[in-house]
């Protein structure tokens, strides 16, 4: 059954303005392998080895968790759930590229929704949004849960910047794809480049 998402309001939303291409942030999005460095906190409750692959070719690829783990308050209080959920979704989270350009997270009391505003080719600004199951959910929770995530993505911020700067290396050379990791990241290089193909087919036409 379709239920309704409640925007946090201001306090669960923010914009970043990161010096990268979109389709960088897309990538790191894709991928996992990057936590254990990049993401510390993160990493010390849902690992690389907790993850697994999410892929629809065509469509969006992303990561999946077993492990999410739901903020408390002092007073052991949480922030409600989505209703009816089936109980993988107790630990579980999800999280995709939805192609093109919107990334999306999903756990079982919140969902966020990052939308990439491609400003120029080596400029995006990040808008994320954070939702909830309820209207009114308790305000020190949904800050901290904003903080949680706001610490997460301005922590891949050196990363994706650094990736732009390395794709104009006179030493790149276009680079790999890892079999093992790189699945979801793979399926998003498949889907611009078959948009590619499309535009240069019709210009041939
Ligand atoms: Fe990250």
């Amino acid at each position: 059954m379709d239920k309704p998402l409640y925007h946090g309001g201001w306090d669960s939303r923010v914009t970043l303005d990161v010096a990268t291409n979109w389709k960088l942030a897309v990538e790191n999005y894709c991928e996992s392998y990057h936590l254990p460095w990049v993401h510390p906190g993160l990493n010390s409750y849902s690992r690389l080895e907790d993850h697994y692959h999410i892929e629809s070719r065509g469509n969006f690829s992303g990561q999946g968790t077993y492990v999410y783990r739901q903020l408390e308050g002092r007073d052991g209080e949480r922030l409600p759930d989505f209703e009816a959920l089936p109980e993988v979704w107790e630990t579980g989270g999800e999280y995709i590229a939805l192609y093109p350009n919107v990334l999306l997270g999903v756990q079982r009391d919140h969902a966020f929704a990052i939308v990439l505003d491609p400003v120029r080719h080596d400029r995006t600004r990040e808008h994320v949004h954070i939702y909830y199951a309820a209207p009114d959910t308790d305000g020190a929770l949904r800050q901290k849960n904003a903080t949680r995530w706001k610490t997460v993505f301005t922590e891949d911020v050196f990363v994706v910047e650094g990736m732009q700067r390395g794709r104009a290396a006179p030493g790149f050379d276009g680079g790999r794809f890892s079999p093992a990791m790189d699945g979801p990241t793979h399926l998003f290089h498949d889907w611009v480049a078959g948009r590619i193909a499309d535009l240069r087919a019709l210009r041939d036409a």
